[in-house]
């Protein structure tokens, strides 16, 4: 039986990934950069950075930005992000997600966060969900963000649990990635085509339940 859960936050616990995308959106037009839900696909899961770059050398860009707009350019993408998640409540948590924190609560198995977010423990908090968390994993501690493993391993780590003995949860392909190259067992949230065929996928966070991850963990 696995031991531990470790939870992405944008596009599993609630619906910030689209919030990300539309934050995102608005500082390309800005740039007359043109990015679209598919390019999203590519910044789903990575840091505020990182997705900058990727936004910046789409729009062939980042070789005219210093490092004093690039730092200005990521705190206006988040400013406007903040602002957008001000309103979220626990009514915004997923359908499952609570009764899926419950039911690992009530059978002692670990709960982590691995989210890339430095927003993920204020999210938590509007949704009143952190006292369900053993561990939050602070991403700037990281050498290496998703698509690499460290999140995982370190939330791992953190609830005091072999990598071996848990489930990750994701949303984004870089996520997915990350958890195969952890060690842990990957379930997917969305679409087979853009997560992949070889892993459990459910379309919608009401598909998760202690028995379902429990019958995914046993079919490994
Ligand atoms: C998550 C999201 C990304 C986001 C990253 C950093 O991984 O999926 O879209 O860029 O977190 O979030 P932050 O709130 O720190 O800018
Ligand atoms: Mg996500």
């Amino acid at each position: 039986m696995f031991k531990g859960v470790l939870f992405d936050l944008d596009g599993v616990i609630t619906d910030t990934a689209e919030y990300h995308f539309l934050a995102w959106k608005k500082l390309a037009d800005d740039l007359g950069i043109e990015i679209d839900r598919e390019f999203n696909e590519k910044l789903k899961g990575v840091s505020r950075e990182d997705s900058l770059t990727l936004i910046l050398e789409h729009g062939h860009k980042l070789e005219e930005i210093s490092a004093e707009k690039f730092a200005e350019l990521a705190k206006e993408k988040n400013e406007n992000y903040v602002e957008m998640i001000q309103a979220i409540s626990p009514k915004d948590i997923y359908p499952g997600i609570l009764e899926l924190l419950t039911e690992l609560k009530e059978n002692d198995i670990k709960i982590a966060l691995a989210s890339a977010s430095k927003n993920g423990p204020l999210l938590l908090d509007k949704m009143e969900i952190s006292h369900f968390f053993d561990a939050i994993v602070d991403p700037a501690s990281l050498k290496a963000g998703k698509p690499a493993p460290d999140i995982f391993l370190a939330a791992a780590k953190a609830v005091g649990i072999s990598i071996n003995d848990a489930i990750g949860v994701e949303d984004a392909k870089a996520g997915i990635t990350a958890i195969k190259a952890s060690g842990a067992l990957p379930v997917g949230v969305g679409q087979k085509d853009e997560l992949g065929h070889d892993i459990a996928i459910v379309p919608d966070t009401s598909h998760l339940s202690l028995s379902y991850l429990t019958t995914v963990w046993n079919e490994k």
